[in-house]
């Protein structure tokens, strides 16, 4: 049994201090920031670790003999160890660096895909995916003539571990499956899904972009094979991706992208690759945007997932509570188990409508279809305005939200 955690009630107030963004005003109001889950703010700490190594620090890495190289190697691959304490890896060499979440699917669906899927198997998905789980599958599929199967959602939004199970059969060779879907907010009982999985010997990749900052993720308790994330979504920099896949999986995967550092020995007639994680990192790699996200995974660590969590699960039942009072707004995903998104649309008004009005109150929400066509064909919308909230997020914040709203209803009704 692991230990209780303790929770602290989180400072908001000295936390925003912290976020020199959170400062300014957008058309002359406070700026009010809901559009977390598509990209969230960088505290100064990791603004600063980015100045210093572009001053004093910035060189290639794993090249050069001089200390400006060595000590950007070192911060560098620190950074890799933070990120594997972070989401608990057993090893470092399981942390690969990748521009984002997109990448890295891509990067198991071509490299792994290429190698395990034959005609006629199955990659099992659901109905909450995001493009990025979607089209890398797709583009694999067609070109190993293998099949997509979509497990499908609840009409709150949920995703059953038995609707998933049900559809694993003897050509299912991979489960890729959202943790937090980006629409709605839907936490997914990954835990259940993947044991299923493993009892047939099935791999499975779970795209974590959206539950990293909003929950503790321990890969080895929850014994994902892959497990995918960016590090804009983590307050750290855009450019900056990881991917952690199991040792023994990497060892066998070939790797997907050619060129330096992925390499040990060339020669026109025969290439050999380096180890991991360097086989499948070819090129300079995004050096200051790893740093920067190491420092990110720093500052949070200091303030605590779980009190990130806790803090979130206030802001989510008060903001739900204030929508829902208002008449003329429809909730889409009423998931019982959700992060603090939520996804809505104003009877009679376009969401971009309402995202235009609400920035004109300086709330940042987002509108559109999230990259998730499918899902929105399935809910039977276009489109839905999303607010996304995260730990430096208040209260007062969530009112602030309502009262846009009215707005919104006051200039269409
Ligand atoms: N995937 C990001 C979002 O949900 C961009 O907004």
């Amino acid at each position: 049994m692991s230990a209780p955690v303790a929770l602290n009630a989180l400072d908001v107030a000295a936390l925003r201090q912290d976020f020199p963004i959170l400062t300014r005003t957008v058309h002359g109001h406070p700026l009010v920031y809901l559009d977390n889950a598509a990209s969230a703010q960088m505290p100064r700490p990791v603004i600063d670790r980015l100045v210093h190594y572009h001053s004093f620090e910035h060189a290639n890495v794993h090249r050069g003999v001089h200390t400006l190289s060595q000590e950007a190697t070192a911060a560098y691959e620190g950074a890799r160890d933070r990120v594997r304490d972070f989401i608990r890896a057993a090893h470092r060499e399981e942390i690969i660096f990748t521009r984002g979440t997109t990448e890295a699917i891509n990067l198991v669906a071509n490299s792994w895909g290429r190698a395990n899927l034959q005609p006629g198997d199955e990659v099992l998905i659901s109905e909450l995916e995001h493009h990025a789980n979607i089209v890398p599958w797709q583009l694999i599929c067609q070109e190993r003539q293998a099949r997509l199967v979509v497990a499908p959602i609840e009409a709150d939004g949920s995703l059953l571990a038995e609707r998933v199970v049900a559809l694993m059969g003897p050509k299912t060779r991979m489960v890729a499956i959202t943790h937090v879907s980006n629409a709605l907010g839907t936490v997914v009982p990954i835990r259940e899904i993947i044991a299923a999985a493993h009892s047939r010997d099935i791999p499975v990749l779970i795209d974590g972009a959206q539950a990293v900052l909003h929950l503790s993720v321990d890969v080895q308790a929850l014994d994902a094979d892959f497990y995918v994330f960016s590090g804009h979504k983590l307050c750290g920099p855009t450019g900056i991706g990881v991917l952690y896949g199991k040792r023994h999986l990497l060892e066998t995967m070939p790797p997907w992208q050619g060129g330096g550092d992925m390499i040990r020995t060339v020669s026109f007639e025969q290439t050999t690759y380096n180890d991991l994680p360097y086989k499948f990192e070819a090129g300079t790699p995004p050096i200051a945007a790893a740093i920067g996200l190491g420092g990110a995974l720093e500052y949070l660590q200091g303030v605590g997932i779980e009190n990130i969590a806790a803090h979130e699960a206030r802001l989510l039942s008060h903001a739900t509570g204030l929508l829902q009072s208002l008449p003329y707004v429809r909730l889409l995903g009423t998931a019982p188990h959700k992060a603090a998104v939520i996804s809505f649309e104003i009877e009679g008004v376009h969401p971009h409508d309402v995202g235009s009005v609400l920035d004109g109150e300086g709330i940042a929400i987002r509108a559109g279809h999230h990259c998730a066509q499918p899902l929105m064909k399935r809910l039977g919308v276009p489109a839905t305005a999303r607010a996304s909230f995260t730990f430096y997020n208040t209260l007062e914040e969530c009112e602030a939200l309502a009262r846009g709203l009215r707005v919104v209803a006051e200039l269409f009704h």
